[in-house]
């Protein structure tokens, strides 16, 4: 049977619009809403139970768009606070961290493997636990917080000097250590995808933006809940100015200019 509610994405910031886009080129009949909560990113330097209240904000409020499911496009909060917001969410609720890891473990021959994200994703030790219950040999994890304001800011070109030099500083012990496969555990670093490629060559790179696309392609292929209109559209919501948005999320959509609307959404 068919539904035609949006499908409700957040994301602390801009990173979960390249999620969306997606979402949009898998499933174009899809109705979206997406919600960057760019007032108070970034959530990946904060206390779990700071995190948890956000990510309640963020459902709350795609809740009262009447989406049909929830995809949390962050790392952060699908490392933290994933089990408490699908305890209280009515409709399905789905994160990054899953997705990756099975895709993780299919492209991996050594079952070496490393994840990076953001300082609360790597302390919660969710990807590794995740990574060695399904089988991986060896698991090494590193926050890389500087990667979030850079991919923001737009230091991201394979050419930028601050991108690949902070990137490089980072990556440095992951190199040294030998896996064959590393998980982009935040949603901003797949912008990233091309700089880090280029400093640890022959390394698959596991791009959680895709992956949670696809991981929503899939439920809804699943549950039959397509949308059966021709072609859907995308309305984006941030907390914060709107200004300066479209300018900003034009590295997240492959140069598309998109327009937000501000919204306020704690109680
Ligand atoms: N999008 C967030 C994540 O995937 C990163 C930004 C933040 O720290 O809020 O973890």
């Amino acid at each position: 049977m068919s539904d035609n509610r949006p499908i409700g994405v957040f994301d602390s910031g801009l990173g979960g619009l390249y999620a969306t886009a997606h979402i949009s080129h898998l499933m174009p009949r899809e109705n979206i809403v997406y919600l960057g909560d760019t007032a108070r990113v970034p959530y990946g330097t904060r206390s779990r139970e700071t995190i948890i209240g956000y990510a309640e904000d963020d459902v709350r409020f795609l809740l009262s768009k009447d989406v049909k499911m929830i995809l949390a496009a962050c790392g952060t909060v699908s490392s933290v606070a994933l089990d408490k917001i699908k305890e209280s969410s009515p409709v399905p609720t789905f994160g990054i961290v899953e997705g990756a890891v099975e895709s993780a473990m299919k492209a991996t021959i050594s079952g070496r493997v490393a994840v990076i994200g953001t300082d609360a994703t790597i302390g919660s030790g969710v990807f590794e636990k995740m990574l060695y219950a399904r089988g991986a040999n060896f698991v090494i994890s590193r926050a890389c917080p500087l990667l979030v304001p850079l991919v923001e800011c737009g230091f991201c070109g394979r050419d930028n000097v601050v991108a690949s030099s902070v990137c490089r500083s980072y990556l440095e012990p992951i190199k040294e250590a030998g896996v064959d496969t590393l998980i982009l555990g935040c949603t901003h670093f797949p912008i990233l995808y091309d700089v880090i490629s280029d400093i640890l060559c022959g390394v698959s790179l596991i791009d959680t933006g895709r992956v949670a696309a696809e991981t929503v392609a899939r439920y809804i292929l699943q549950s039959g809940s397509g949308a059966d209109i021709s072609r859907g559209d995308v309305r984006y919501y941030v907390t914060d100015s709107a200004d300066g948005f479209s300018a900003a999320a034009k590295i997240f959509v492959g140069g598309k200019k998109i327009c937000a609307e501000t919204v306020e959404i704690t109680k």
